[in-house]
């Protein structure tokens, strides 16, 4: 079963070819160079810059894989959540690639991509198991019955954990996207000088809450500004990093084990930040429980996550007619073609 998969949904333009559950190529086209004078992703200059770059990702993922268009059994594309013009350029690509071909279109939900990526990494990985979904636009603990059947069981309620990595990131004047430059920093010590709010949501158990975070660390960094005190950078970071740590790993292990799962993975661009790792790693083993961690170069977005999903998607008979439509917003527990 050969997939040509394309990923629209922010500022990454990528595409992968897929063998069932075995990645044959990537092709990612970031432009976050192009955001970071913006400070932030701007929704117009990543639609235009996809419509650009998709055609050429496809070709290029399917030269790589040295698979010919012909030889396609489906073309997947993520058709939520997102950037609503991110989206509809990578499905309106990969809808007219399917016409073209008379073959099955296969559109998917962008967080099951995220979870898809353990699968790509680790062949041996089957659900049922708990995973945490941390990027960018979200953070949410899902309890993933099967591949293409899950449930949602927590989330944030307010700003998604790469959010606030990135908020902070720029009010220290690191580039956009922030998280990596944080997490570099955040390597170099040990030591949390300061002191973040661990929020707690009174009327959800594994909900999680990130802008007190955010505004706390924020304030700090401006108050020390005023006063024309040094920042503690690696400080300010690590804190930051721990205070993740704290809010995410506990609430996604309580769930796994109240779910009664044997098996955590951690997906998504956030999960490649170095302290979430090891803190995982260490009480999954404390607690006896399995840990996927996709490397780090499937955590961020790409179009192998989709095409592993797409897969599953294809084989639940959840296909796509050519009248599929894009949404900014759906939960992951929703089926994008029946939405
Ligand atoms: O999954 P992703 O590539 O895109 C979305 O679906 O949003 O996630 C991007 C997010 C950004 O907020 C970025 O700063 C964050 O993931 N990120 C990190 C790290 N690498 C990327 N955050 C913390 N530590 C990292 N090492
Ligand atoms: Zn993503």
């Amino acid at each position: 079963m050969l997939i040509l998969a394309v990923e629209s949904s922010c500022d990454e333009t990528a595409a992968a070819v897929s063998r069932g559950r075995e990645i044959l190529s990537d092709v990612v086209f970031s432009q976050a160079d192009m955001h970071a004078i913006y400070g932030g992703v701007v929704p117009e200059i990543a639609s235009r810059r996809h419509i650009e770059k998709v055609s050429l990702v496809a070709e290029q993922a399917l030269a790589q894989a040295g698979v010919s268009l012909r030889e396609l059994d489906a073309v997947a594309a993520t058709c939520a959540p997102g950037l609503i013009g991110a989206l509809l350029v990578g499905a309106n690509f990969a809808k007219g690639c399917a016409m073209a071909l008379g073959v099955p279109f296969v559109p998917v939900h962008h967080i099951r991509g995220h979870i898809a990526a353990a699968y790509a990494a680790y062949p041996a990985l089957e659900p049922p198991f708990t995973a945490l979904v941390a990027s960018g636009g979200h953070t949410t603990i899902i309890d993933v019955e099967d591949y293409t059947r899950m449930r949602t069981v927590g989330r944030t309620r307010d700003d998604a954990a790469g959010e606030a990595f990135d908020k902070i990131a720029r009010v220290l004047g690191l580039p956009y996207p922030g998280g990596a430059a944080l997490d570099r920093l955040a390597q170099q010590t040990e030591a949390q000088p300061y002191r973040l709010p661990r929020s707690h949501v009174a009327d959800g158990e594994y909900d999680m809450s990130f802008s007190g975070l955010k505004t706390a660390a924020v304030n700090i960094i401006h108050n020390a500004e005023q006063k024309g005190e040094r920042m503690d950078l690696p400080g300010m970071a690590r804190s930051v990093a721990e205070a993740v740590a704290d809010i995410t790993v506990p609430r996604l292990i309580s769930a796994a084990l109240a779910c009664g799962r044997d098996t955590v993975v951690a997906a998504g661009g956030v999960a490649a930040n170095s302290v979430l790792r090891a803190r995982l790693e260490d009480e999954c083993c404390r607690r006896g429980l399995r840990l996927f961690l996709p490397p780090l170069r499937l955590c961020g977005d790409n179009g192998s996550m989709i095409a592993v999903q797409a897969y599953y998607e294809l084989a639940a008979g959840n296909t796509g007619t050519l009248a599929q439509n894009c949404f900014a917003t759906l939960a992951p527990d929703e089926q994008v073609s029946r939405a």
